[in-house]
């Protein structure tokens, strides 16, 4: 027992036995037991309840507002075959954190990591002497628990049948969700009552190519986003996922409670774990503010520190790429199709442009043999990762990329056959090192080999985790697409720059396209876990340039598009149109080559899921901010007071915003750049077009 400042009450038992407790000592008896604790701030309130038979349950209110209802849990192990729920809680331990740490890269140079730590120490009660420890942290925006299964005489090798660990609700919130699919994430969020989340209805209206069976049970995925009644904002979701399944959660429309569902194995356990073993942290975070659910930092804290001591090859960087090309039917990724996008001569056009626009990257995609046979999927060996296409000349790419101070980012699409990757994967790298390559997107397109394993199943998580690792040691930064969504793993290895794991913008090119309320959901679901590859910046909304009968198209202003790069926080952020579009609009341009990807500082100025948000960040050790603002289908005007600037100082402001009748449908690509001098007392108010936005670049004079 570290200390006395968490407040144990054991409502109908004697100080004696709260003593007992306190010193850690077994205790049986027969009446309920209560133990309380709280946030720093006291905001948040942990109650802890164990019943008269055994079985541990724990609540969250906020405020005096109930979050979690009283709410257990039980583990089902398949070996050895028992069920884990009722305990005898043999040692309380509490503890209080507050200390600072500094990202490699962020949102802020500083992030705080104040909360109250409550540790159980568990005996099952049906005599297998096995022992589990349930640890809570209590944070001011929200609290979290885990499980562990300490070293112990009873428990080595075994395996997780089912963890159901509740979360009952205190009422038919508003929820932001996606169908609880274990392949994928590239959903349209959907927004109803929790009674009302028709997971079947939302797969069948989906047009993506989609592996998973439809599902017949309300599973939905997380984070999970929800509103009460009273205007309090609940997000669901977890950290640290090491060595273990994704959680999605089952809805009992009834009680308006979740549970957890681990994602299976190909022979339907959970996960294999050995003693010790930690489970991730199941984290809720809670504000009546929308702003400080986008400001929580907790799913980061809750993550283990940097594994990577020598961060100094990690650089966040702006990139653009040999890609939107091919979603406008302009090239393909394929060098027998006869428009072979990845050549020598057209990837130096795209040095070329990155060079005369400090742009740092060029993505390639189609460089490699293998693209001609991945169409069908669930083949073995697609791609190797070492042999260029015959009109690929890599190694003058290598010398002219260098000569240019370019990189050129590597693209190993593995198209599922992750066997076949983990196969490849040191000579892959080497291979890029060999030709000044340090970044890599990587891809998961496709049902996963081995046969039966699934995106989200503890296999995958394991190989998405030893490829973070593996690269950090090669000194490589990852940007993963179609993985299990991040739980705040970039803490630990830095060099993870990025994932994709949601419906990123590249759907509006081959898809009925995402919402304009789209990115305003993302940061609340999504992106809590981590930054997101969205690829944001694209300037012509229809994609008829070079296939006039292509109907597709972004569901934005051209504007909203800028604000991207703001409201939608991540360390690499695409340049994602073809750069004949972008020189038709150099003007606006300006503001991709100007925002930072790097941030000293970030306020959420206003927020509201699914409807509208506007962030303003200082660019890391510079004086300047940038702003963005985005609106879903509605028009609205934003009113953002300047007071976080620095008092004294002038700022020259550029707003890049939507032309009067600028709107996304019918008139995306109408947009004002103007010019204003502001400082602390600035009030601005701008007219945001429907699905549009706007951006701002501040600099200090
Ligand atoms: C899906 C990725 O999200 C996309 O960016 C990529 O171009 C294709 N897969 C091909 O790998
Ligand atoms: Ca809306």
């Amino acid at each position: 027992m570290n200390n006395f400042i968490v407040q144990l009450l054991f409502m109908k038992t004697s100080s004696f036995l709260i003593l007992l407790f306190l010193l850690g000592s077994a205790i049986s008896t027969s009446a309920q037991k209560t133990i309380h604790t709280y946030s720093p701030n006291k905001k948040i309130q942990l109650h802890i309840e164990q019943s008269v038979d055994g079985a541990i349950t724990y609540s969250i209110n906020y405020k005096e507002q109930a979050v979690i209802l009283p709410s257990t849990f039980n583990f089902k192990l398949n070996k050895p075959n028992l069920l884990l729920n009722k305990f005898t809680i043999t040692a309380i331990d509490s503890s209080r954190v507050n200390e600072s740490w500094k990202p490699v890269w962020g949102e802020l140079a500083t992030i705080q990591n104040n909360y109250q730590e409550l540790a159980l120490t568990l005996t099952d009660k049906n005599n297998t002497g096995i022992v589990l420890k349930l640890i809570y942290r209590v944070f001011d925006g929200g609290a979290a628990f885990r499980y562990e299964f300490p070293t112990q005489q009873n428990l080595k090798h075994f395996i997780i049948g089912d963890e159901l660990s509740q979360f009952n609700l205190a009422g038919n919130h508003k929820t932001f969700w996606i169908p609880g699919d274990f392949d994928t994430n590239e959903y349209r969020y959907t927004t109803t009552k929790l009674t009302e989340v028709d997971v079947a209805k939302a797969q069948q209206e989906e047009d993506a190519i989609l592996t998973a069976i439809p599902l017949a049970v309300s599973r939905v995925q997380t984070p999970l986003m929800m509103k009460t009644d009273k205007g309090l904002y609940i997000n669901i979701h977890e950290a640290a996922l090491v060595n273990y399944p994704a959680m999605h959660l089952l809805i009992d429309k009834e009680k308006l409670s979740l549970t957890t569902q681990l994602v299976p194995d190909a022979v339907g356990n959970k996960a294999y774990l050995i003693a010790p073993a930690k489970t991730p942290w199941r984290t809720i975070i809670v504000s009546d503010q929308a702003t400080e659910i986008l400001a929580s930092k907790m799913i980061l804290n809750l993550n283990e520190p940097s594994a990577i001591t020598n961060t100094s090859f990690i650089k966040p960087q702006k990139f653009v790429g040999v890609w939107w090309e091919m979603f406008n039917g302009k090239s393909a990724w394929d060098s027998t199709s006869g428009k072979h996008g990845a050549t020598t001569a057209n990837v130096k056009k795209y040095i070329d442009f990155a060079s005369k626009n400090g742009i740092d990257a060029v993505l390639v995609e189609g460089w490699n043999r293998g693209w001609e046979d991945w169409s069908g999927q669930w083949k073995e060996n697609v791609f190797d990762f070492i042999t260029p296409y015959g009109d690929y000349d890599m190694n003058e790419l290598s010398r002219y990329a260098k000569a240019k101070k370019v990189k050129i980012i590597m693209h190993h699409e593995t198209s599922g056959s992750v066997t076949n990757y983990e196969r490849y994967m040191d000579t892959a790298y080497r291979y890029m090192i060999n030709h000044g390559m340090n970044s890599v997107k990587s891809g998961y397109v496709g049902k996963i080999i081995p046969r039966g394993e699934y995106h989200d199943g503890q296999w995958m998580v394991n190989h998405y985790n030893r490829v973070a690792e593996k690269m950090g040691a090669y000194k490589i930064m990852l940007d993963a697409h179609e993985p299990v969504r991040p739980t705040g793993l970039s803490r630990t290895y830095p060099n993870w720059m990025a994932s994709e794991a949601a419906r990123g913008n590249e759907f509006n090119g081959f898809s009925r396209g995402n919402l304009p309320e789209h990115e305003t959901i993302l940061p609340f679901t999504r992106i809590m876990g981590g930054p997101m590859d969205y690829t944001p910046g694209i300037f012509r909304m229809k994609l008829d340039r070079y296939d006039r009968n292509k109907k597709n198209k972004v569901h934005t202003t051209l504007t909203k598009q800028l604000a991207l790069y703001v409201t939608l926080y991540s360390p690499i952020q695409m340049a994602a149109d073809m750069p004949e579009n972008y020189e038709a609009h150099m003007d606006a341009f300006q503001f991709i080559k100007d925002v930072a990807v790097d941030w000293d500082d970030t306020k959420i100025l206003e927020a509201e899921p699914g409807d509208y948000i506007t962030t303003a960040r200082k660019a890391k050790g510079k004086q300047d901010w940038f702003i963005g603002s985005i609106t879903d289908e509605n028009a609205r005007i934003a009113t953002l007071s300047m007071n976080f600037l620095t008092a004294g100082k002038k700022y020259e402001a550029t707003i890049y915003r939507d032309a009067i009748n600028a709107h996304y449908d019918s008139n995306p690509e109408a947009y004002l750049i103007e010019k204003q001098t502001v400082d602390i007392n600035t009030v601005l108010s701008i007219a945001v077009a429907p699905g549009g936005g706007f951006a701002i670049r501040l600099k200090q004079l």
